[in-house]
């Protein structure tokens, strides 16, 4: 039987990408889920989609709307929720990529509140049924850049480096409460806001990112579920985003000579 089987999933960013990819197979292992994103009309085909897929098992799907940028209408939204959650996977996230002095003032202040207090708050709000129960899993989606930084990403490195930093701690405060902490750090990986950031890109981001590869959402979600269900505490989907997580560890200074002789190179070609 699978891990995931009678469990209730609450999973941020569930309409779409590798939040798509991970109801899909959670579906289709006997997960009841709650999916949230702001947009309803698109929760509603993510919803269609899951309970026509022939893969599916049928356990129920519920949409929860909300923008977790706002904070009441985050709590709202938990408190109509009909009973706890066995599950959380912090998923959603937004970018915008570009040379820092050139970024919108505000993306640093919308990142954070997406990609980081969202999922404090919900974290918060959710974990004491977990806790009573000594029973649960909380899960984060981070990205490579919450481990490491690279050309064109300070606001949203910086937030999921704070992701990192928070779900750290939080490991160890859950432990003797049996509740396992999860984070996932993938890298490029093809889905909406992979392709929507491209515009935004410098020439010296995708130099130094063009290295790593591109997965497939599918392809992440199975290791953010399969580390869930191993109660692992850090994922990194993919042998190169591994590599380069390992070489940043063990030598940093080799990794950042590599990455300015990527930009070096980026600026010179014409
Ligand atoms: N794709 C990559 O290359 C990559 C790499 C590393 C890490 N990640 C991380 O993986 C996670 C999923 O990304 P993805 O690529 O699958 O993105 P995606 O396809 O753009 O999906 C993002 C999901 O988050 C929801 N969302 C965005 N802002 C929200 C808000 N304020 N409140 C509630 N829901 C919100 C979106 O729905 P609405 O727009 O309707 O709200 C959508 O369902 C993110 O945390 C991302 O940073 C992605």
């Amino acid at each position: 039987m699978s891990f995931f089987q009678g469990k209730r999933v609450l999973i941020t960013g569930g309409s779409s990408g590798i939040g798509l990819a991970a109801a899909q197979q959670l579906n289709a292992q006997g997960a009841e889920l709650i999916l949230v994103a702001r947009d309803v009309g698109k929760l509603r085909e993510a919803k269609d989609s899951l309970l026509s897929s022939p893969g599916g098992s049928g356990a129920a799907v519920e949409l929860l709307p909300f923008d977790l940028a706002d904070k009441s209408a985050l709590v709202e939204a938990v408190r109509s929720l009909d009973g706890p959650v066995d599950i959380l996977i912090n998923n959603a996230g937004i970018t915008r990529p570009g040379n820092f002095l050139e970024l919108p003032e505000d993306c640093f202040e919308s990142m954070m509140r997406v990609n980081y207090l969202g999922a404090v708050e919900l974290t918060r709000l959710l974990l004491p049924p977990m806790i009573e129960k000594k029973q649960g899993s909380v899960a984060f989606v981070s990205s490579l850049l919450g481990l490491m930084g690279i050309w064109g990403y300070t606001a949203y490195a910086a937030s999921k480096f704070a992701v990192r930093g928070f779900a750290e701690c939080l490991r160890s405060e859950l432990k003797p409460h049996n509740v396992s902490v999860t984070v996932c750090y993938p890298p490029d990986t093809d889905t909406p806001q992979h392709e929507g950031e491209k515009p935004f890109l410098p020439p010296e981001t995708v130099a130094q990112a063009g290295t790593a590869g591109l997965l497939t959402a599918d392809y992440v979600a199975e290791c953010l579920l399969a580390g869930i269900a191993d109660r692992r505490f850090e994922v990194i989907p993919g042998l190169q985003a591994k590599f380069a997580a390992t070489m940043n560890r063990l030598a940093p200074g080799l990794v950042h000579s590599v990455l300015d002789w990527d930009a070096r190179k980026a600026q010179q070609t014409p």
